[in-house]
């Protein structure tokens, strides 16, 4: 009874002290991945040593209700070695940032390098700080707020702040935040998504220019413990609002081309699904068509536009930003707008 009454007392402390240092080159040896839940602990680093084939990143992302200004800043410890979009087989701590307004959907684009990292556990929170690049991100521990803070003057020519506060409870692939759930998007690749939705308040300075928007924030992370070329033929993922309802969506093959999905929608603040069934992403002619079958509650189908083209690499990878229009079939339809990656390496 005693070393139980001391080891309650002493988990919290343990765990609010979490932080740890990355170097600013690829690691030695094995990365320790883990794939299975805990019960805190939700935005914590999954590995803890990035070595040159595995690799994870925190994400975040803002666009404005007409989809006409979005802001994503992707903080990597990932070589390109594991994840080929990333500018370095031995920097890992890249940060990238992306802003698109209404004069252009690339307004600016950057990629720069850290000297080290540091990830700080608090609760199901997480903060980090890129060193030398002068961004960081902090959160409340209970995931219900999120700072991105960026004061890169010198550096990115950026300074300024992207605050979310949370409107729909964070999920795994194939459920609510839970203790033992999967953490694996499809095989070798793991996703826990924090903040599917947010009030998001973005206020930037970018060289010189004042770019101010309010819409829809989400975050997550990915990971995973092999290179991500090894486990992904197809990969088509986004967010987005439709009215009351918070949506997430996933579809995608793992390299021998069986399929994966993840579905997730939130009404008001809760949960009303969040399932690896029951969901399709289909290429249309202006974009794509998303369902999502929540049983009951009847079916999601909304139609997401591929208006704005704000990354693309070579054919196998791209990023929009477009209006999305849909809401529960055969009830009342929405308009909002939404983020949306395309992986396809299966043509290459
Ligand atoms: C990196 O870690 C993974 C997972 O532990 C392991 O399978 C792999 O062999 C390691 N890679 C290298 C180059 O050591
Ligand atoms: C992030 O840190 C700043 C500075 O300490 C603090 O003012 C802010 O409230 C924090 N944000 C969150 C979401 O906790
Ligand atoms: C940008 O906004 C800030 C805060 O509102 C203001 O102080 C600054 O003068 C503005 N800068 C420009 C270039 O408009
Ligand atoms: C998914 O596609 C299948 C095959 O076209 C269809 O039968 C099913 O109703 C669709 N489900 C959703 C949720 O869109």
């Amino acid at each position: 009874m005693l070393f139980q009454v001391l080891f309650l007392f002493a988990l919290p402390i343990i765990i609010n002290a979490a932080t740890v240092t990355f170097p600013p080159t690829v690691g030695l040896g094995t990365s320790d991945v883990q794939y299975t839940s805990s019960a805190s602990s939700f935005d914590a680093l999954k590995i803890s040593n990035v070595n040159s084939t595995t690799y994870e990143w925190y994400y975040f992302d803002a666009i404005s209700d007409d989809g006409s200004y979005s802001a994503v800043a992707t903080f990597f410890i990932a070589p390109n070695t594991a994840f080929p979009f990333t500018g370095s087989p031995t920097m890992t701590l890249e940060v990238l940032l992306s802003i698109q307004t209404p004069d252009s959907d690339v307004f600016y684009l950057n990629g720069v390098f850290a000297t080290d990292a540091q990830v700080t556990t608090d609760g199901d929170g997480a903060s980090g700080i890129w060193e030398g690049t002068g961004l960081s991100f902090n959160s409340s521990s209970d995931m219900s707020s999120y700072d991105i803070v960026i004061d890169s003057a010198d550096l990115m020519g950026v300074t300024g702040t992207i605050s979310m506060q949370s409107i729909a409870p964070a999920h795994y692939p194939c459920s609510a935040a839970q203790a033992g759930a999967t953490m694996q998007l499809l095989p070798n690749v793991g996703w826990a998504n924090a903040v599917p939705d947010s009030r998001a308040t973005v206020q930037l300075e970018i060289n010189g220019q004042n770019v101010s928007f309010t819409g829809s924030g989400y975050h997550d992370m990915n990971w995973g413990d092999i290179p991500f070329l090894d486990a992904v033929g197809t990969w088509h993922w986004g967010h987005g609002r439709l009215g009351p309802y918070s949506l997430v969506w996933f579809d995608g093959t793992s390299q021998d081309g069986s399929p994966h999905t993840s579905g997730y929608v939130s009404l008001n603040g809760a949960i009303v699904g969040s399932q690896c069934s029951g969901v399709n992403v289909t290429a249309t002619s202006s974009g794509f068509d998303i369902g999502i079958d929540l049983g009951e509650e009847g079916v999601v189908q909304a139609q997401f536009s591929t208006d704005h083209t704000l990354l693309s690499f070579q054919d196998v990878y791209f990023r929009w930003s477009g209006s999305l229009v849909g809401g529960i079939s055969g009830g009342e339809q929405y308009t909002g707008s939404a983020m949306f990656d395309e992986f396809d390496f299966t043509n290459s």
